[in-house]
């Protein structure tokens, strides 16, 4: 006679559909409270949208691929918070969509890089990383210096992510092209380097 156990682990049909009810079980139990619990859900005090100049360097960020070697996630471990300052919270990251956690660390994580330098050593350090750091493998991207910013769509993005939750208000988005008027790609880019991670204030 066959007991339970041995007809589920003879039968491939019946194994896979109890393995799919196990691990829905598993997933709904961890997923769904995310969506309800306050630490994730909401931004942590004092956190704004970006600027226009911010949001558009954020989007030269993607389109450089910075995120093929850089994270923007702190771990919760000593050796991480030793070296970047407070481990990253879901409230820092409610007006990243997408976010750039990442965890491919060929250079370092980025998450509390805002404030740590100078604008002009990010503009040095952009067009060329071997002046500032004479070991460096980052590659550079001089056209930010001399590409200028296009207005065009920025306020579409803005209206966009409005509807999405992120506070803008109707001041911001009249004043977002003057913003990037005369800008080049490497302001926008500085100036979202600049902000990343200060919301929670670090040791550094
Ligand atoms: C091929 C991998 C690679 C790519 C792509 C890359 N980086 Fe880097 N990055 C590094 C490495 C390695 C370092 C450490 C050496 C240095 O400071 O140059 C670094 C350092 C940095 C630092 C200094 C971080 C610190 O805490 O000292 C910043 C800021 C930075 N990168 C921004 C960028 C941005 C913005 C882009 C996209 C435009 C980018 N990186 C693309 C590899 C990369």
């Amino acid at each position: 006679m066959a007991t339970g156990h041995e007809k589920i682990e003879t039968s491939v049909g019946l194994m896979v559909v109890l393995v799919i009810l196990v691990v829905s079980i598993g997933g709904i139990v961890e997923i769904v409270p995310l969506f309800f619990q306050r630490s994730t859900t909401e931004p942590v005090q004092g956190l704004k949208p970006y600027s226009a100049l911010q949001l558009t360097g954020r989007d030269l960020y993607i389109r450089e691929s910075c995120m093929a070697c850089h994270s923007q996630m702190i771990r919760p471990f000593r050796a991480e918070t030793e070296r970047y300052g407070h481990y990253s919270v879901a409230g820092e990251f409610v007006y990243d969509r997408p976010f750039q956690w990442g965890s491919k660390r060929t250079g370092p994580d980025l998450a509390r890089v805002g404030g740590r330098y100078s604008d002009e050593w990010h503009r040095i350090h952009l067009i060329n990383p071997r002046d500032v750091v004479p070991e460096s493998i980052m590659p550079g991207y001089p056209w930010l210096d001399k590409n200028m910013l296009g207005t065009g769509d920025i306020q579409k993005k803005m209206r966009v992510l409005r509807t999405l939750g992120h506070p803008y208000s109707d001041e911001q988005i009249e004043n977002a092209p003057k913003e990037l008027e005369g800008k080049t790609e490497m302001d926008a880019m500085i100036a979202y380097l600049q902000v990343l991670g200060t919301t929670i204030k670090t040791r550094r």
